[in-house]
């Protein structure tokens, strides 16, 4: 019997809780909402006014409109309230046994027909299902943060859900307005099962020192092109929810790419969480110091190129090609014997080219990223001076410098290709299509590309490279191409997306 929805359930009014209470609202859906305690109670609310707020300060929603919406939603702290409805979604903490309680409870107030759903992130659907009587009616239900704005909604099946359950909330989705994309029960799913990872990986390069908290964001929003830098994502996903999803992954893998970075821990028992707590990684510090910004005193500039693996310093197109512009722009090059800045444009490791140069604390490395970005790498001989007026004088070329150290793959090549080796990994695993893939990560991310996209944009070789350059680095499995990846260079394949159609 389809079933027809009329009357939904969301328990948990947390950030997610409320903008999924707000999405069903609007498309004329009666809402219970249910949280713990009275205080909880209001601060739900306070999100759903704030969000149609913020709609009608916009001019998206008239007041009557706003008034409407609200009017579709009843508070309440028991969860008896929920008896008439159709589907309830659970969006409460990611914590296994408060779920595992909850859908116990679910399962004795709810009709029999009711569908119940969990917006759980990453933990298994199955073992929530388990606690209940009804496991055939229980699924996934997965929104994004922001919910009203993030047009996918992944919808997680299991082994013991009903036959055409999926397709029926499926359709819901799409009542809603949303894109849903149907899949298994792995930890994470799609999109974080992918995103996580990244993001998890961006904790860690920071860690290790590699570039700066801004500087990582720059680059991957400005030269990777996502609307958010990893850091800006991770507070508003909140670190709580992010650790507990990368330990869901790692139970599940066991891959060292999954555990937590030590610093997410940090930040989560210092209860520096994000967005909900007002610090994360950004928040309450003083903003930067524009006057403080570098000035470049460099009199005269040498531009080398070639890689660093032939070595010669000899200026190849790309070198030739910035120096060329640098001309314009008024700076002298020079011979590399008499320059107060060498700019290696070529791969890393550039202190390779570093030890060959009369003085090496002049030379940064540069990697010109998309039309906005360059890179620029010191080595450990690098001087500071050398660093900040590289920097200045690529402002003045108009390109945003994000300062790196000396290692494969400077920070966009590092974050990205791996991340876009993991997606050719879930699709070679069968969980997923790259169709599917792509769309989850446009419509749940805001990318502006799908990975698989984004992999025939930047070229499958150079791709390949970058992460064969990394692992000989890094020596972490994870960096290995994807031997779907490296068949397709050897055969000569440029399209990956080829291979579906
Ligand atoms: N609630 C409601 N609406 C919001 C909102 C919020 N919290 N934040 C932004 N919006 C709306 C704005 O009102 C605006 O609507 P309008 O165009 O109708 O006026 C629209 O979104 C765009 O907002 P802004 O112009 O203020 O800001 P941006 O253009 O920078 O977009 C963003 C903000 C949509 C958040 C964009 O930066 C983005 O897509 N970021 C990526 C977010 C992401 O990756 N989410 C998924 C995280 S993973 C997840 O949630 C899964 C979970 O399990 C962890």
């Amino acid at each position: 019997m389809a079933s027809t929805f009329e009357t939904v359930g969301v328990v948990g009014l947390g950030t997610m809780g409320a903008g999924i209470a707000e999405v069903f609202a609007r498309a004329g859906i009666a809402v219970v909402g249910v949280e713990t305690d009275p205080g909880a109670l209001e601060r739900g609310r306070g999100h759903l006014e704030g969000s149609t707020g913020r709609a009608l300060s916009r001019g998206r929603l008239t007041e009557a409109e706003r008034a409407e919406i609200l009017g579709r939603v009843a508070f309440t702290t028991s969860l008896e309230d929920l008896s008439d409805c159709d589907l309830v979604i659970e969006a409460i903490p990611e914590v296994m046994d408060f779920k595992r309680a909850l859908f116990t409870d679910l399962d004795r107030v709810c009709k029999p027909s009711a569908v119940l759903a969990t917006n759980t992130s990453s933990l298994s659907v199955t073992a929530i299902a388990a606690t209940t009587t009804r496991p055939g009616r229980v699924v996934g239900m997965h929104f994004f943060n922001p919910a009203p704005v993030m047009r996918l909604v992944e919808v997680v099946r299991t082994v013991s859900t009903e036959d055409g359950l999926a397709e029926e909330v499926a359709g819901l989705a799409r009542r809603l307005g949303k894109t849903p994309v149907t899949v298994a029960d792995r930890a994470g799913f799609v999109v974080n099962r992918l995103l996580l990872p990244y993001l998890n990986h961006a904790a860690a390069l920071l860690e290790q020192g590699l570039s700066t908290r801004d500087d990582i964001d720059t680059a991957m929003r400005l030269g990777a092109g996502l609307p958010m830098g990893p850091f800006a994502l991770l507070d508003l996903i909140g670190l709580d929810t992010s650790y507990e999803i990368c330990e869901a992954l790692f139970r599940e893998s066991r891959e060292r790419r999954h555990a937590p970075a030590p610093v997410l821990r940090e930040f989560v028992t210092a209860g520096l969480l994000g967005r909900k707590s007002g610090r994360g990684f950004h928040g309450e510090e003083p903003p930067a110091n524009p006057s403080s910004e570098e000035k470049p005193s460099a009199s005269t500039v040498a531009v080398v190129g070639g890689t660093a693996a032939n070595g010669t310093g000899a200026a190849d197109g790309a070198a030739e090609a910035f120096a060329e512009r640098l001309s314009a722009a008024g700076f002298k090059t020079t011979a590399v014997e008499d320059a107060d800045l060498v700019v290696a444009v070529s791969r890393t490791p550039v202190i390779e080219q570093a030890v060959r140069l009369p003085h090496p604390a002049r030379l940064v490395g540069l990697n010109l990223v998309g039309d906005q970005v360059a890179e620029v790498a010191s080595t450990v001989l690098t001087s500071p001076g050398a660093a900040q007026v590289a920097r200045g004088l690529l402002r003045i070329l108009g390109r945003t410098a994000v300062s790196c150290r000396d290692r494969a793959g400077f920070v966009v090549g590092a974050l990205l290709h791996p991340h876009l080796n993991d997606a050719v990994r879930m699709y070679e695993s069968g969980y997923a299509s790259m169709e599917d893939i792509d769309t989850a990560m446009r419509l749940g991310c805001g990318y502006p590309a799908g990975p698989f996209e984004m992999l025939d944009r930047l070229g499958l070789e150079t791709v390949r490279d970058g992460l064969r350059a990394l692992y000989a680095e890094y020596r972490d499995p994870s960096f290995a191409p994807a031997p779907l990846l490296d068949q397709l260079v050897t055969a000569g394949v440029r399209s990956i997306r080829d291979l579906s159609s």
